[in-house]
Protein backbone atom coordinates (compact mmCIF):
# COMPACT_ATOMS: atom_id res chain seq x y z
CA UNK A 1 0.00 0.00 0.00
CA UNK A 2 1.22 3.27 -1.23
CA UNK A 3 1.65 5.36 2.34
CA UNK A 4 1.59 9.00 2.87
CA UNK A 5 4.25 10.87 1.06
CA UNK A 6 4.85 14.61 -0.28
CA UNK A 7 6.51 14.62 -3.81
CA UNK A 8 8.56 17.29 -4.76
CA UNK A 9 12.08 17.41 -7.01
CA UNK A 10 12.88 21.80 -7.30
CA UNK A 11 16.25 21.09 -9.50
CA UNK A 12 15.50 22.06 -13.00
CA UNK A 13 16.79 19.96 -16.31
CA UNK A 14 18.38 20.81 -19.34
CA UNK A 15 18.86 17.79 -21.42
CA UNK A 16 20.72 17.31 -24.71
CA UNK A 17 23.38 18.36 -26.78
CA UNK A 18 22.50 21.87 -26.01
CA UNK A 19 22.08 21.07 -22.73
CA UNK A 20 24.91 24.28 -22.17
CA UNK A 21 22.91 26.60 -23.01
CA UNK A 22 20.50 25.96 -20.10
CA UNK A 23 23.50 28.31 -18.38
CA UNK A 24 22.30 31.46 -19.94
CA UNK A 25 18.82 31.39 -18.66
CA UNK A 26 19.74 30.37 -15.28
CA UNK A 27 23.07 32.48 -14.75
CA UNK A 28 21.34 35.88 -14.82
CA UNK A 29 19.27 34.66 -12.13
CA UNK A 30 22.31 34.97 -9.71
CA UNK A 31 24.60 37.24 -8.61
CA UNK A 32 28.08 37.85 -10.11
CA UNK A 33 30.32 35.72 -7.75
CA UNK A 34 30.53 32.22 -9.08
CA UNK A 35 32.61 29.84 -7.36
CA UNK A 36 33.56 27.28 -9.86
CA UNK A 37 34.15 23.69 -8.71
CA UNK A 38 35.78 20.91 -10.80
CA UNK A 39 37.76 17.15 -10.14
CA UNK A 40 41.36 16.26 -11.33
CA UNK A 41 41.00 18.14 -15.16
CA UNK A 42 39.05 15.90 -17.26
CA UNK A 43 37.31 18.86 -17.79
CA UNK A 44 40.25 20.94 -19.03
CA UNK A 45 41.85 18.37 -21.70
CA UNK A 46 37.91 17.60 -23.06
CA UNK A 47 37.13 21.46 -23.58
CA UNK A 48 33.98 21.72 -21.46
CA UNK A 49 36.27 23.55 -19.03
CA UNK A 50 36.40 26.51 -22.02
CA UNK A 51 33.00 25.97 -22.64
CA UNK A 52 31.76 26.78 -19.27
CA UNK A 53 34.43 29.75 -18.64
CA UNK A 54 33.01 31.51 -22.36
CA UNK A 55 29.67 31.26 -20.94
CA UNK A 56 30.05 32.64 -17.30
CA UNK A 57 32.26 35.62 -18.64
CA UNK A 58 29.68 35.94 -21.40
CA UNK A 59 26.97 36.61 -18.55
CA UNK A 60 29.49 38.92 -16.88
CA UNK A 61 30.44 36.40 -14.04
CA UNK A 62 33.45 36.95 -11.59
CA UNK A 63 34.91 33.43 -11.56
CA UNK A 64 36.74 32.14 -8.45
CA UNK A 65 38.28 28.50 -9.02
CA UNK A 66 38.37 25.17 -6.61
CA UNK A 67 39.74 22.69 -8.82
CA UNK A 68 40.95 19.24 -7.41
CA UNK A 69 37.95 17.82 -5.96
CA UNK A 70 38.55 14.14 -6.11
CA UNK A 71 36.99 10.60 -6.60
CA UNK A 72 35.09 10.32 -3.35
CA UNK A 73 35.31 13.69 -1.63
CA UNK A 74 37.73 14.38 1.73
CA UNK A 75 36.48 15.90 4.74
CA UNK A 76 40.22 17.70 4.10
CA UNK A 77 39.32 19.00 0.82
CA UNK A 78 35.77 20.36 2.23
CA UNK A 79 37.41 22.06 4.94
CA UNK A 80 39.88 23.77 1.74
CA UNK A 81 36.66 24.36 0.05
CA UNK A 82 34.25 26.03 2.97
CA UNK A 83 37.82 28.40 3.06
CA UNK A 84 37.81 29.05 -0.97
CA UNK A 85 33.55 29.72 -0.77
CA UNK A 86 34.06 32.16 2.33
CA UNK A 87 36.95 34.16 0.60
CA UNK A 88 35.05 34.48 -2.90
CA UNK A 89 31.72 35.15 -1.59
CA UNK A 90 30.04 32.95 -3.58
CA UNK A 91 26.90 33.60 -4.58
CA UNK A 92 26.57 30.68 -6.75
CA UNK A 93 28.59 27.51 -6.53
CA UNK A 94 29.02 25.78 -10.19
CA UNK A 95 29.87 22.14 -10.06
CA UNK A 96 31.18 21.12 -13.37
CA UNK A 97 31.91 16.86 -13.05
CA UNK A 98 30.94 13.89 -11.77
CA UNK A 99 29.33 12.75 -8.78
CA UNK A 100 32.19 13.44 -6.26
CA UNK A 101 32.24 17.40 -7.52
CA UNK A 102 28.35 17.74 -7.12
CA UNK A 103 28.20 16.15 -3.66
CA UNK A 104 31.05 18.33 -3.05
CA UNK A 105 29.89 21.15 -3.97
CA UNK A 106 26.95 20.53 -2.16
CA UNK A 107 28.52 19.98 0.91
CA UNK A 108 30.72 23.11 0.65
CA UNK A 109 26.81 25.15 -0.01
CA UNK A 110 25.39 24.09 3.39
CA UNK A 111 29.07 24.65 5.45
CA UNK A 112 30.31 28.20 4.46
CA UNK A 113 27.45 30.17 6.61
CA UNK A 114 28.17 27.06 9.10
CA UNK A 115 29.39 27.91 12.41
CA UNK A 116 29.72 23.69 13.19
CA UNK A 117 32.27 21.43 12.09
CA UNK A 118 30.68 20.34 8.53
CA UNK A 119 31.72 16.33 9.27
CA UNK A 120 30.36 16.26 12.53
CA UNK A 121 27.04 18.19 12.17
CA UNK A 122 26.03 16.70 8.47
CA UNK A 123 27.59 13.27 8.39
CA UNK A 124 27.72 11.95 11.93
CA UNK A 125 24.95 13.62 13.45
CA UNK A 126 22.79 13.96 10.10
CA UNK A 127 21.41 17.58 11.07
CA UNK A 128 19.83 19.70 8.09
CA UNK A 129 21.42 23.00 7.41
CA UNK A 130 19.89 25.36 9.65
CA UNK A 131 22.14 28.32 8.14
CA UNK A 132 21.75 29.96 4.47
CA UNK A 133 22.66 27.54 1.89
CA UNK A 134 24.62 28.90 -1.17
CA UNK A 135 22.66 28.03 -4.24
CA UNK A 136 24.23 24.59 -6.26
CA UNK A 137 24.27 24.41 -9.79
CA UNK A 138 25.41 21.15 -11.82
CA UNK A 139 27.20 20.70 -15.34
CA UNK A 140 27.36 16.94 -15.48
CA UNK A 141 29.81 14.99 -16.92
CA UNK A 142 30.16 11.58 -15.29
CA UNK A 143 26.75 9.19 -15.30
CA UNK A 144 25.77 7.44 -12.01
CA UNK A 145 25.22 8.53 -8.65
CA UNK A 146 21.82 11.23 -9.66
CA UNK A 147 23.45 14.22 -7.38
CA UNK A 148 22.46 16.25 -10.35
CA UNK A 149 19.14 15.31 -9.28
CA UNK A 150 18.96 15.00 -5.65
CA UNK A 151 20.09 15.73 -2.15
CA UNK A 152 22.91 13.44 -1.92
CA UNK A 153 26.37 14.27 -0.44
CA UNK A 154 28.80 11.69 0.25
CA UNK A 155 31.75 12.78 2.56
CA UNK A 156 34.51 10.34 3.18
CA UNK A 157 36.93 10.63 6.34
CA UNK A 158 40.03 8.64 5.80
CA UNK A 159 41.35 9.31 9.68
CA UNK A 160 37.91 7.99 10.83
CA UNK A 161 37.73 4.93 8.28
CA UNK A 162 34.06 6.49 7.21
CA UNK A 163 32.59 7.04 3.81
CA UNK A 164 29.25 8.46 4.90
CA UNK A 165 26.41 9.94 2.91
CA UNK A 166 23.87 12.35 3.68
CA UNK A 167 20.40 12.93 1.62
CA UNK A 168 19.57 16.78 2.51
CA UNK A 169 16.17 18.13 1.90
CA UNK A 170 14.87 19.50 -1.12
CA UNK A 171 16.73 23.06 -0.15
CA UNK A 172 20.02 21.62 -1.12
CA UNK A 173 19.15 19.90 -4.54
CA UNK A 174 20.91 21.56 -7.66
CA UNK A 175 18.73 24.99 -8.28
CA UNK A 176 19.79 23.66 -12.14
CA UNK A 177 21.80 20.84 -13.85
CA UNK A 178 22.97 20.88 -17.53
CA UNK A 179 23.31 17.04 -19.18
CA UNK A 180 24.58 16.88 -22.44
CA UNK A 181 25.53 12.73 -22.69
CA UNK A 182 28.57 13.78 -25.37
CA UNK A 183 30.00 15.40 -22.29
CA UNK A 184 30.30 11.74 -20.92
CA UNK A 185 31.65 10.45 -24.26
CA UNK A 186 35.82 10.98 -23.12
CA UNK A 187 34.96 8.70 -19.60
CA UNK A 188 37.34 6.06 -19.54
CA UNK A 189 35.69 2.62 -19.88
CA UNK A 190 35.99 1.61 -16.21
CA UNK A 191 34.56 4.35 -15.04
CA UNK A 192 31.43 4.37 -17.64
CA UNK A 193 30.62 1.16 -16.77
CA UNK A 194 30.95 1.78 -12.90
CA UNK A 195 28.33 4.11 -13.63
CA UNK A 196 26.09 1.75 -14.96
CA UNK A 197 26.07 -0.68 -11.97
CA UNK A 198 25.96 2.62 -9.71
CA UNK A 199 22.47 3.44 -11.46
CA UNK A 200 21.61 -0.30 -11.27
CA UNK A 201 22.64 -0.64 -7.84
CA UNK A 202 20.55 2.64 -6.95
CA UNK A 203 16.79 1.01 -8.58
CA UNK A 204 17.40 -2.75 -6.97
CA UNK A 205 18.00 -1.52 -3.63
CA UNK A 206 14.32 0.70 -3.41
CA UNK A 207 13.06 -2.46 -5.64
CA UNK A 208 14.22 -5.05 -3.42
CA UNK A 209 12.35 -3.68 -0.37
CA UNK A 210 8.23 -4.26 0.78
CA UNK A 211 6.28 -6.88 -1.42
CA UNK A 212 3.32 -4.57 -2.27
CA UNK A 213 2.14 -4.03 -5.45
CA UNK A 214 3.20 -0.72 -6.01
CA UNK A 215 3.67 1.87 -9.12
CA UNK A 216 7.42 2.55 -8.05
CA UNK A 217 8.30 -1.59 -8.84
CA UNK A 218 6.71 -0.96 -12.32
CA UNK A 219 8.60 1.84 -13.01
CA UNK A 220 12.11 0.31 -11.80
CA UNK A 221 11.97 -2.19 -13.83
CA UNK A 222 11.33 -0.13 -16.87
CA UNK A 223 14.46 1.75 -15.85
CA UNK A 224 16.51 -1.70 -15.22
CA UNK A 225 15.19 -2.99 -19.05
CA UNK A 226 16.36 0.24 -20.72
CA UNK A 227 19.85 0.44 -18.68
CA UNK A 228 20.53 -2.93 -19.62
CA UNK A 229 20.03 -2.51 -23.44
CA UNK A 230 21.59 0.91 -23.35
CA UNK A 231 24.38 -1.01 -21.41
CA UNK A 232 25.40 -3.36 -24.14
CA UNK A 233 25.26 -1.05 -26.62
CA UNK A 234 27.48 1.94 -25.08
CA UNK A 235 29.80 -1.07 -24.23
CA UNK A 236 30.53 -1.69 -28.20
CA UNK A 237 30.02 1.61 -29.13
CA UNK A 238 30.73 4.15 -26.29
CA UNK A 239 29.65 7.23 -28.77
CA UNK A 240 26.49 5.89 -29.72
CA UNK A 241 24.15 8.73 -28.62
CA UNK A 242 21.05 7.37 -28.10
CA UNK A 243 22.40 4.65 -25.61
CA UNK A 244 24.72 6.95 -23.65
CA UNK A 245 21.79 9.61 -23.28
CA UNK A 246 18.79 6.79 -21.87
CA UNK A 247 21.90 6.05 -19.49
CA UNK A 248 22.17 9.57 -18.30
CA UNK A 249 18.41 10.07 -17.85
CA UNK A 250 18.01 6.23 -16.39
CA UNK A 251 20.30 7.85 -13.71
CA UNK A 252 18.56 10.51 -13.01
CA UNK A 253 15.24 8.81 -12.86
CA UNK A 254 17.34 6.34 -10.78
CA UNK A 255 18.00 8.17 -7.58
CA UNK A 256 15.64 11.43 -7.69
CA UNK A 257 13.36 10.10 -5.77
CA UNK A 258 10.30 8.67 -7.35
CA UNK A 259 11.23 5.18 -7.49
CA UNK A 260 11.44 5.43 -3.34
CA UNK A 261 8.21 6.89 -3.34
CA UNK A 262 6.00 4.01 -1.30
CA UNK A 263 8.88 1.46 -0.90
CA UNK A 264 10.94 1.20 2.82
CA UNK A 265 14.15 0.70 0.40
CA UNK A 266 16.90 -1.15 1.35
CA UNK A 267 20.66 0.62 0.71
CA UNK A 268 22.86 -2.32 2.75
CA UNK A 269 24.45 -2.79 -1.21
CA UNK A 270 25.51 0.86 -0.82
CA UNK A 271 26.23 0.51 3.46
CA UNK A 272 28.96 -2.39 2.26
CA UNK A 273 30.27 -0.53 -1.02
CA UNK A 274 30.76 2.66 1.18
CA UNK A 275 32.82 1.00 3.93
CA UNK A 276 34.77 -0.65 1.34
CA UNK A 277 35.27 2.71 0.11
CA UNK A 278 36.55 4.11 3.01
CA UNK A 279 39.04 1.51 3.58
CA UNK A 280 40.24 1.15 0.12
CA UNK A 281 39.48 4.62 -1.97
CA UNK A 282 37.95 2.76 -4.19
CA UNK A 283 35.63 3.58 -7.70
CA UNK A 284 32.12 4.09 -5.95
CA UNK A 285 30.44 1.80 -8.50
CA UNK A 286 32.93 -0.95 -8.02
CA UNK A 287 32.75 -1.54 -4.56
CA UNK A 288 28.87 -1.98 -5.28
CA UNK A 289 28.96 -4.86 -8.08
CA UNK A 290 31.77 -6.37 -5.70
CA UNK A 291 29.80 -6.76 -2.83
CA UNK A 292 26.70 -7.26 -4.97
CA UNK A 293 25.52 -10.95 -5.81
CA UNK A 294 27.21 -12.22 -2.49
CA UNK A 295 24.78 -9.72 -0.46
CA UNK A 296 21.66 -10.69 -3.12
CA UNK A 297 22.41 -14.55 -2.41
CA UNK A 298 22.02 -14.31 1.00
CA UNK A 299 18.70 -11.91 1.22
CA UNK A 300 17.50 -13.68 -1.71
CA UNK A 301 15.79 -16.42 1.20
CA UNK A 302 13.82 -13.68 2.77
CA UNK A 303 12.55 -11.69 -0.43
CA UNK A 304 12.27 -14.91 -3.02
CA UNK A 305 8.76 -13.83 -5.11
CA UNK A 306 10.29 -10.60 -5.85
CA UNK A 307 13.49 -11.86 -7.05
CA UNK A 308 11.26 -14.36 -8.53
CA UNK A 309 9.29 -11.70 -10.27
CA UNK A 310 12.62 -9.66 -11.15
CA UNK A 311 14.15 -12.71 -12.65
CA UNK A 312 11.11 -12.83 -15.19
CA UNK A 313 10.00 -9.16 -15.48
CA UNK A 314 13.84 -7.89 -16.08
CA UNK A 315 15.79 -11.04 -17.25
CA UNK A 316 13.68 -12.80 -19.00
CA UNK A 317 13.74 -15.96 -16.80
CA UNK A 318 10.92 -18.48 -18.43
CA UNK A 319 9.21 -19.49 -15.50
CA UNK A 320 7.18 -22.35 -16.52
CA UNK A 321 7.47 -25.56 -14.05
CA UNK A 322 9.85 -24.27 -11.66
CA UNK A 323 9.68 -23.72 -8.58
CA UNK A 324 10.24 -19.98 -6.84
CA UNK A 325 13.14 -20.93 -5.80
CA UNK A 326 14.47 -22.01 -8.76
CA UNK A 327 13.68 -18.67 -10.79
CA UNK A 328 14.83 -16.10 -8.48
CA UNK A 329 18.21 -17.75 -8.32
CA UNK A 330 18.29 -18.33 -12.36
CA UNK A 331 17.57 -14.14 -12.30
CA UNK A 332 20.80 -13.38 -10.21
CA UNK A 333 22.47 -16.08 -12.35
CA UNK A 334 21.55 -14.11 -15.23
CA UNK A 335 22.65 -10.61 -13.62
CA UNK A 336 25.97 -12.17 -12.58
CA UNK A 337 26.39 -13.41 -16.21
CA UNK A 338 25.75 -9.96 -17.34
CA UNK A 339 27.72 -8.28 -14.49
CA UNK A 340 30.82 -10.06 -15.81
CA UNK A 341 30.27 -9.59 -19.80
CA UNK A 342 30.29 -5.71 -19.20
CA UNK A 343 33.77 -5.81 -17.03
CA UNK A 344 32.32 -5.41 -13.52
CA UNK A 345 34.76 -5.92 -10.51
CA UNK A 346 33.15 -8.87 -8.84
CA UNK A 347 35.56 -9.15 -5.78
CA UNK A 348 36.40 -6.68 -3.26
CA UNK A 349 40.57 -8.26 -3.63
CA UNK A 350 40.73 -6.40 -6.93
CA UNK A 351 39.91 -3.34 -5.36
CA UNK A 352 42.58 -3.33 -2.89
CA UNK A 353 40.63 -5.07 -0.31
CA UNK A 354 42.92 -7.20 1.87
CA UNK A 355 42.54 -10.16 4.54
CA UNK A 356 43.56 -7.41 7.73
CA UNK A 357 41.06 -4.76 6.64
CA UNK A 358 38.12 -7.33 7.15
CA UNK A 359 37.12 -6.49 10.47
CA UNK A 360 37.68 -2.61 9.80
CA UNK A 361 35.05 -3.12 7.09
CA UNK A 362 32.64 -5.29 9.05
CA UNK A 363 32.84 -2.13 11.73
CA UNK A 364 32.50 0.73 9.00
CA UNK A 365 29.34 -0.67 7.76
CA UNK A 366 26.22 1.17 8.70
CA UNK A 367 23.66 -1.62 9.07
CA UNK A 368 19.75 -0.41 7.74
CA UNK A 369 16.46 -1.85 8.30
CA UNK A 370 14.16 -1.46 5.03
CA UNK A 371 15.39 -4.19 3.09
CA UNK A 372 14.22 -7.81 3.34
CA UNK A 373 16.46 -8.64 6.64
CA UNK A 374 18.05 -6.62 8.75
CA UNK A 375 21.33 -7.73 8.93
CA UNK A 376 23.77 -8.44 12.11
CA UNK A 377 27.29 -8.09 12.16
CA UNK A 378 28.12 -11.49 12.17
CA UNK A 379 26.11 -11.96 8.45
CA UNK A 380 27.66 -8.91 7.50
CA UNK A 381 30.88 -10.65 7.94
CA UNK A 382 30.01 -13.44 6.22
CA UNK A 383 28.80 -11.83 3.01
CA UNK A 384 32.28 -9.36 2.96
CA UNK A 385 34.00 -13.10 3.27
CA UNK A 386 32.48 -14.00 0.31
CA UNK A 387 33.16 -10.75 -1.50
CA UNK A 388 37.02 -11.14 -1.42
O1 LIG B 1 38.45 14.42 -11.50
P1 LIG B 1 38.41 14.36 -12.98
O2 LIG B 1 39.69 14.65 -13.63
O3 LIG B 1 37.27 15.18 -13.55
O4 LIG B 1 38.12 12.83 -13.37
C1 LIG B 1 36.95 12.11 -12.99
C2 LIG B 1 37.20 11.08 -11.90
O5 LIG B 1 38.51 10.63 -11.93
C3 LIG B 1 36.52 11.28 -14.15
N1 LIG B 1 35.63 11.97 -15.08
C4 LIG B 1 34.44 12.55 -14.80
N2 LIG B 1 33.88 13.01 -15.93
C5 LIG B 1 34.75 12.71 -16.94
C6 LIG B 1 35.86 12.06 -16.39
N3 LIG B 1 36.90 11.65 -17.15
C7 LIG B 1 36.83 11.88 -18.46
N4 LIG B 1 35.78 12.47 -19.06
C8 LIG B 1 34.71 12.89 -18.34
N5 LIG B 1 33.66 13.43 -18.95
O6 LIG B 1 35.80 10.20 -13.58
C9 LIG B 1 36.33 9.90 -12.29
C10 LIG B 1 35.21 9.63 -11.34
O7 LIG B 1 34.44 10.77 -11.11
P2 LIG B 1 33.48 10.84 -9.83
O8 LIG B 1 32.79 12.14 -9.82
O9 LIG B 1 34.23 10.43 -8.62
O10 LIG B 1 32.45 9.63 -10.15
P3 LIG B 1 30.95 9.44 -9.71
O11 LIG B 1 30.06 10.29 -10.53
O12 LIG B 1 30.72 7.99 -9.72
O13 LIG B 1 30.86 9.98 -8.21
C11 LIG B 1 31.25 9.16 -7.12
C12 LIG B 1 30.93 9.80 -5.80
O14 LIG B 1 29.52 10.04 -5.66
C13 LIG B 1 29.06 9.41 -4.46
C14 LIG B 1 30.01 8.24 -4.32
O15 LIG B 1 30.00 7.69 -3.04
C15 LIG B 1 31.33 8.89 -4.66
O16 LIG B 1 31.84 9.59 -3.56
N6 LIG B 1 27.63 9.09 -4.56
C16 LIG B 1 26.72 10.09 -4.50
C17 LIG B 1 25.36 9.87 -4.48
C18 LIG B 1 24.36 10.94 -4.39
N7 LIG B 1 24.73 12.20 -4.47
O17 LIG B 1 23.17 10.68 -4.24
C19 LIG B 1 24.81 8.52 -4.47
C20 LIG B 1 25.76 7.50 -4.95
O18 LIG B 1 25.32 6.26 -4.46
C21 LIG B 1 27.18 7.70 -4.53
O19 LIG B 1 27.35 7.21 -3.23
ZN1 LIG C 1 25.59 4.82 -5.65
Amino acid sequence: MLGNFTYCNPTKLYFGKDALCGLNEELPKYGKRVLLVYGGGSIKKNGIYDKVVKILKDNKKEIYEDAGVMPNPTTEKLKEGIERARKAKADLILAVGGGSVCDYAKAVSVSVHCKDDAWDKYYIRFEEPSCKIIPVGCVLTMVGTGSEMNGGSVITNHEQKLKIGHVFGENVFPKFSCLNPEFTYTLPKYQMIAGIYDIMSHVLEQYFSGEDDNTSDYISEGLLRSLIHSANIAVENPTDYEARSNIMWTATWALNTLVAKGKATDWMVHMLGQSVGAHTDATHGMTLSAVSMPYYRFILPYGTAKFARFAVNVWGVKPDGKTEKKIAEEGLNEMEKWMKKIGLVMNITELGATADMLEGIVESTLIMDGGYKVLDKNEIREILKASY
